[in-house]
């Protein structure tokens, strides 16, 4: 047959947007905006597949996230968290200047409507911290650090990995209690994951008992759009600082000892690895 005439078939009760269900998006994104190799074996990748809102997980300050399911008709399916910018209201940003010294835009007219705060300016500054945050977490997965997996950028929307089970997601660190010998091991995983950051010159720049899900065992860092350069950025320091004591109060809090948790040390450890 004429390769010409062959086109993909697509049947034809489509699904409608009334319903929350669109065509999956996997194909239609860049390459750039798929996540990174090796892919986890729970990616549906199939051209067929049906993206259905399952509903919001939790809305934020400048992003809601959705549970998103993607099937295949009678096959693979899995959920996925949706993480959507939000762009075209008249809402304000709070993450400050300070974490975006530097940041480029593509023209001036951009850059200007930013400034002004637009409606198109507040889309562009959508679409800049969803990519900045997709771009994070692709590179944090791909050192092997305890991040979701960045299955896909659509614009101001993020697909990544889902964490929790059966659809309730991972609680936060902070709703967590654990048993001292999970108090250890969590201080440790943490520790860890922060010094292979810094060790790459990145800081998370919000780490807090909110940014962090307690998914059994193990701990997963989530939110990270204002991830910053240690050196680059003339705050680095100072928000790696800020990212210690918030995670050592909390971890005193729930009983491990002052010692141990201690924000200086903590700082003066990852400062010793990365240099
Ligand atoms: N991959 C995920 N799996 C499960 N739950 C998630 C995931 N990503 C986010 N969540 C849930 O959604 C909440 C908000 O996500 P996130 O912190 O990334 O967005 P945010 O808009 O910055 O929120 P906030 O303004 O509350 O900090 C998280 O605290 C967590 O409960
Ligand atoms: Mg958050």
């Amino acid at each position: 047959m004429d390769p010409a005439f062959v086109f993909d078939f697509r049947p034809t009760d489509d699904p409608s947007a009334e319903s929350g269900q669109r065509w999956s998006t996997w194909a239609s994104v860049e390459p750039l905006c798929r996540g990174p190799e090796p892919r986890p074996d729970w990616l549906v990748t199939d051209h067929a597949a049906v993206d259905t809102d399952l509903g919001v997980l939790k809305t934020g300050k400048e992003a809601d996230v959705f549970l998103l399911e993607r099937a295949v008709p009678g096959g693979a399916s899995v959920v996925m968290a949706a993480k959507r910018y939000r762009g075209e209201e008249t809402r304000a940003f709070h993450r400050s200047a300070a974490y975006t010294e530097g940041r480029r835009t593509r023209n001036s007219r951009d850059t200007r409507a930013m400034a002004k705060k637009t409606a198109h300016g507040r889309a562009v500054a959508a679409g800049q911290w969803a990519w900045a945050e997709w771009e994070v977490l692709g590179r944090l997965w791909s050192m092997g650090l305890p991040v979701p997996y960045p299955v896909q950028l659509d614009g101001t929307e993020i697909l990544m990995e889902f964490i929790g089970s059966e659809g309730v997601a991972a609680p936060r660190l902070a709703q967590a209690r654990p048993e001292r010998e999970v108090l250890v091991s969590w201080f440790e995983q943490l520790r860890e994951a922060m010094a292979t950051m810094v060790q790459h010159g990145i800081v998370h720049g919000d780490l807090s008992p909110y940014n962090i899900l307690a998914d059994g065992d193990r701990l997963v860092i989530i939110d990270l759009p204002q991830a910053v350069d240690l050196v680059g950025n003339p705050l680095g320091m100072d928000f790696l600082l800020r990212d210690c004591a918030n995670v050592c109060d909390w971890f005193r809090r729930r009983g491990l000892s002052a010692e141990l948790a201690d924000e200086h040390a903590l700082y003066g450890d990852l400062l010793a690895t990365a240099f």
